[in-house]
Formats: C-alpha cells, structure tokens, sequence
C-alpha cells in the first residue's frame, strides 16, 4: 500500500453520528498505572494505536503480562516494585513522547542503567525538561547532545522527595515527577501550571495519596509513596484531540451536522470547543456524565454559516495544544485576523507545527504573518484552492497528515499527502471513518 493519498474531491454535506477510538492520553496512563497495580486490570475501548502498543511492549520487557483481543486489554499487574529489571535493558518509546517521558519517572529505582530510545521524531525532541527535575530524585541520566535520546537512566535505591516547579503547561514534564514521587519516601511537592490532569484523576479514583489544590493558573499538586495499587478496570472514552478532526470536517463543510459519541471533555482537553464556540460556532455537549473523575459526553456540532476571527487567550494554550493545527485551518476560513500566541511548545511536539501549520495556510493562498512562537491568520471566508499541493516530507507527525486529509475535503484543490502511516501512532481508523462519512 502506497504510504500517501491523492484527494481531489470535496466532501458533500453530511449529517452523520461517529464513534472513534479511546483517548490516547488515558489509554497510556491506564496501561502504565495497570502494570503497576497487584492483581489483573481489563479496559474496553483501549485504543490499540502505535504509541500505545510502545507503552504495552514496554511493560513486557519489564515482565508484565498483557493481553490484547481487539480493542480490550487485561494486564496482568505485578505491583509498584515488582517490574523485573535485567541488564542492558532497552525501551523503545518509538514515537511517543508521553510513554517516554512517563516511563522514566516510574523506573527512577531501576537497579542496572536503562536505555530508552525513540523514532527519528521522537530523537529530537527535549528529554532534559525530564531529567532536570527527575535527577533532583537522586538519579542520573545520559543523554544523548545533553538533551535527547538515546538517553541512559541510572537510577537510585535511596530516593529522596523533591520539589518541582512546572511552569510550561507540559502534562508529560508533571506527570513523570508525580510517577517518580510514588516511589520516594516523603511528600513530593509540584507547582504546576495547568495541564491535562488524567494522571492526578485516575491516583484520585484509586484512593492513592495525591493531594491537589487548586489555583487560578497553577495546581499544587503532593504525592507520596505508594505501596499497593488496587487493579482499575476502565471503559477508555474517545478522544477529542482525535475527534478534532472530525469537528473541523464539519465546521468548514457546509449544512452538516455530526455526534461524536462518548467522548471525553475534561475542560483541561476542550480549549478547542471554548475557542471554536468564540468563533461562532454551535457546538453541544449531550448525555454529559462523570466517569472514574472524568467528564464525558456526546459532542453535537453543526456547521455555521459565518466564522468571526479570534484572538487567542494564551490561557488556554495547554487546553488546545494539539488541536492548533486544525484551529489553524478554521481561523483560514474566518471572517478577519486571527492571533494565537505564546505557542512555543508548538515547536516541540512531533515535528515543528507552528511551522508546519504556517506553510500549510500559506500553500492554501492564506496570507500568515509568523514570529518564533506565534502567527496572525488573514482569514479569508471564500477561500477555495484550486491547485495542486504536495507534502511530501516525512515528518512522522499524524496531525499534519490528518489536517492536510481535512484541508483536502473542504477547501478543494488536487492533494497529494505523504506519510499516511504517520496516522498509526493515535488514530489508524481515521481514513476509513472518513469514508464512512463520505457515504
Ligand atoms: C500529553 C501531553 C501533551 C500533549 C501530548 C499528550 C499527555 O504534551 O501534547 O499529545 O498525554 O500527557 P506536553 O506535556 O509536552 O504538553
């Protein structure tokens, strides 16, 4: 199968209901917490994408016992000390930045060194922002260029609690030290600026001793040793940064509607409804409940017959950080000029998107003014591109491909994508659903 796709075709209006694949955020939290727990967690909806299987081989490499049949997963757990460290041990965090930076937060006591590698994206994004605090424990590290992988863990026997001010908005950077936290004596003290809280709600659901208070752009966050984890059977709901895309498709198609079903919209997730209902849009939540800690809801969206402009409130930066792509693509179609800035974590993920996202706006004809970490959108409501566009870099970045597929359905023009494997690392369904709208 060849690894682009060709799209001339605009999509026609559709009214259609859609259910996507498990969040990968919790799907990866669930089987690392899981792994750590004494007895046999089962999830349903699990999403069984690339960075998740890294985070299921690598708990096998560490002597957990995993099963997978479709989309549910029983892990077998073997308790908080009980991974089996070998010499010269290697985990392949392949293109996943959560299961990398997680995992070493949790294997801070490993015996003998550890060497945790990645894919060639995954290689040259920063480690250090881990180390740094995570050495504070009394461990080690080795990192390749001082800040990346390969790196080597050496870790430590004599743990001692630490304080860890997080101050870019990364869930990864918090939630690593609060995995370190579990297996150090004393109480680990985090200040952390607001971030997806996944990791905080499922030790809450579990009763382990995380203390969190709550201010207006921080949370002090305690964590303390923890000795036994009761096993955690979860029904992963969808993720919306996967849902995202489907949002857009209706947003910039005309006289559509779609329900996302079951998904999950932790207001720390849902920047992009908060911003897209600014730019006026109608969008609803419907059967919203709590599930384990965790909002979740069916999302109706209905496509507008105007968009205004926005000015981006950086307050919510962590809130939409991987759908800006996407909002990107939206303020394209606006009525006036879009400003979105202190995005300088935007740089940092799977490839360098502020970039990206830039050059994908202006081959569209969309005139994009860019500084190092923000960019003004000349929206452009009538906007229809009748050219032909070619990416074709290899960027192993999914949401660039998955933004090009939805640029391609909505504002017309002959395009040729590269790298579709790319979308196997969270959403290797994504085409077929797309289809499936289609008819
Ligand atoms: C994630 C946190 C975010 C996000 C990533 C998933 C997580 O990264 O971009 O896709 O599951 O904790 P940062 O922590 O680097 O902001």
């Amino acid at each position: 199968m060849p690894n682009k796709i060709i799209l001339k075709k605009k999509i026609t209006n559709f009214y259609k209901r859609i259910e996507i694949p498990g969040d990968k955020s919790i799907s990866i939290r669930w089987v690392l917490i899981s792994s750590l727990a004494s007895g046999v967690s089962t999830a349903k909806n699990l999403l069984i994408s690339d960075d998740v299987l890294a985070s299921i081989r690598a708990i096998k490499k560490l002597g957990v016992k995993v099963i997978v049949k479709k989309n549910t997963c029983k892990i077998y757990g073997v308790g908080v000390n009980g991974y089996k460290y070998k010499k010269n041990l290697v985990i392949d965090a392949q293109n996943s930045g959560t299961v990398g930076r997680l995992i070493i937060g949790i294997l801070i006591d490993t015996p003998f060194p550890i060497k945790i590698i990645g894919d060639k994206s995954l290689s040259k994004r920063d480690f250090k922002r881990i180390a740094k605090p995570l050495s504070k424990f009394g461990v080690s590290f080795k990192l390749n260029k001082n800040r990346n992988l390969p790196l080597v863990l050496n870790g430590s026997q004599k743990l001692k609690a630490i304080r860890y001010y997080e101050n870019k908005g990364s869930a990864q950077c918090k939630s690593s030290v609060i995995f370190g936290g579990i297996k150090t004596a004393g109480k680990t003290i985090i200040k952390a600026k607001k971030s997806r809280n996944h990791t905080e709600l499922m030790f809450k659901y579990l009763k382990l001793p995380i203390n969190i208070k709550r201010n207006k752009n921080f949370d002090l966050i305690e964590i303390q040793k923890v000795n036994k984890i009761k096993p955690i059977n979860y029904n992963i709901p969808s993720d919306i940064s996967s849902g995202a895309f489907f949002i857009a498709l209706t947003v910039l198609s005309e006289k559509s509607q779609l329900i996302i079903k079951n998904v999950n919209v932790n207001p720390t997730r849902t920047g992009i409804i908060t911003i897209l209902r600014k730019m006026g849009v109608s969008i609803f939540f419907l059967k919203k409940k709590i599930y384990k800690g965790e909002p979740v809801a069916d999302i109706l969206v209905k496509s507008p017959k105007k968009l205004k402009s926005v000015n981006f409130p950086s307050k919510f930066n962590s809130e939409a950080i991987d759908e800006f792509l996407i909002i990107f693509l939206i303020a394209a179609k606006a009525k006036g000029v879009s400003n979105f800035k202190n995005l300088d974590e935007l740089n940092k993920k799977e490839s360098p998107r502020l970039k990206w996202g830039a050059k994908i706006l202006r081959l569209m004809g969309i005139k994009v003014f860019t500084t190092k970490n923000s960019i003004k959108i000349f929206g452009n409501p009538k906007i229809k591109v009748n050219k032909k566009i070619i990416i074709k870099e290899y960027l192993k970045d999914h949401r660039v491909f998955m933004t090009c597929v939805v640029a391609a359905l909505t504002f017309g023009g002959e395009w040729h994508i590269h790298d579709k494997d790319a979308i196997k690392t969270s959403f290797p369904s994504f085409l077929k659903i797309i289809d499936m709208i289609k008819k």
